[in-house]
C-alpha cells in the first residue's frame, strides 16, 4: 500500500448496512491527525440502516442504493465512487457482497472486520457458532476483500476470551468493543 505523502489524507467510502457503531468509530478515528484517511461518503444499501444518522451528524455524504438491479446498482455505486475520488473503501457491517469487477478495480484497497477469528467461521451468526461448538476463544479480524467471502489476507486479529456465561448477545458486545479497537489499528499498519 503506498506511503502517506505530506497531510493529504486518504478519501475513503464506508459501507454499512446496520447500527454503524464501527463506522462512527472510524469517522472519530479519520479526525485524528495521524489518520491516514478521510471519510468522505458513506454508503448503504437500506435506509433502515441506523448509522446513516453519522452521516448528518458529522456531514459526510450519504448514499442509498436499492438493489433492485444488482448490475445496475454496482455500476451506479463505481460511478459514484470515482465522482467522489475514492481510493480506499471500509466495509463495517455491510450486508451485499460486491461485485468482482468493484473488488478488481480497487484490488488491495477494499478491507472488512468480521467478527470472527478468521479462517474459522466465515459468512453469518459466527457468535452463536462459536458457543455451540464450545470454543474458548473468540475474536475479530480485519481483511482484504476479495471475491472470495471473508477470505482475504488477514491484516490483524485480535484474540478475545469467550466464558461460560457468555451468550451470543453478550459476547457480540464484548467482540464489538475489541473491534472498535482494531479497526483504526488495522489502517494504520495498512498505511504506515
Ligand atoms: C460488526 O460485528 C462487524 O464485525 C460485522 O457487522 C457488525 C457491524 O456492527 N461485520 P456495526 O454496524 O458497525 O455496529
Amino acid at each position: 500500500m503506498e506511503k502517506l505523502t505530506g497531510l493529504k489524507k486518504i478519501k475513503t467510502a464506508v459501507f454499512i448496512s446496520g447500527i454503524g457503531s464501527n463506522l462512527k468509530n472510524i469517522i472519530k478515528f479519520s479526525k485524528i491527525k495521524q489518520s491516514p484517511i478521510s471519510i468522505n461518503l458513506i454508503v448503504s444499501n437500506t435506509h433502515l440502516a441506523k448509522g446513516l444518522k453519522y452521516a448528518d451528524q458529522f456531514k459526510i455524504k450519504k448514499k442509498i442504493f436499492n438493489f433492485k438491479n444488482h448490475k445496475e446498482t454496482e455500476k451506479n455505486i463505481s460511478i459514484l465512487l470515482k465522482k467522489e475520488k475514492i481510493k480506499f473503501i471500509c466495509l463495517a457491517g455491510y450486508m451485499k457482497i460486491l461485485s468482482k469487477k468493484l473488488i478488481k478495480r480497487f484490488d488491495g484497497k477494499i478491507i472488512n472486520i468480521h467478527p470472527s477469528l478468521l479462517p474459522k467461521y466465515k459468512g453469518l451468526n459466527t457468535h452463536s457458532r462459536a458457543i455451540k461448538n464450545k470454543d474458548k476463544l473468540t475474536g475479530c479480524t480485519v481483511h482484504y476483500v476479495t471475491a472470495k467471502l471473508d477470505s482475504g489476507k488477514i491484516i490483524l486479529q485480535k484474540k478475545i476470551k469467550i466464558s461460560a456465561r457468555d451468550n451470543p448477545t453478550s459476547l457480540a458486545k464484548k467482540v464489538l468493543k475489541q473491534e472498535h479497537k482494531l479497526y483504526p489499528a488495522a489502517i494504520m499498519k495498512i498505511f504506515n
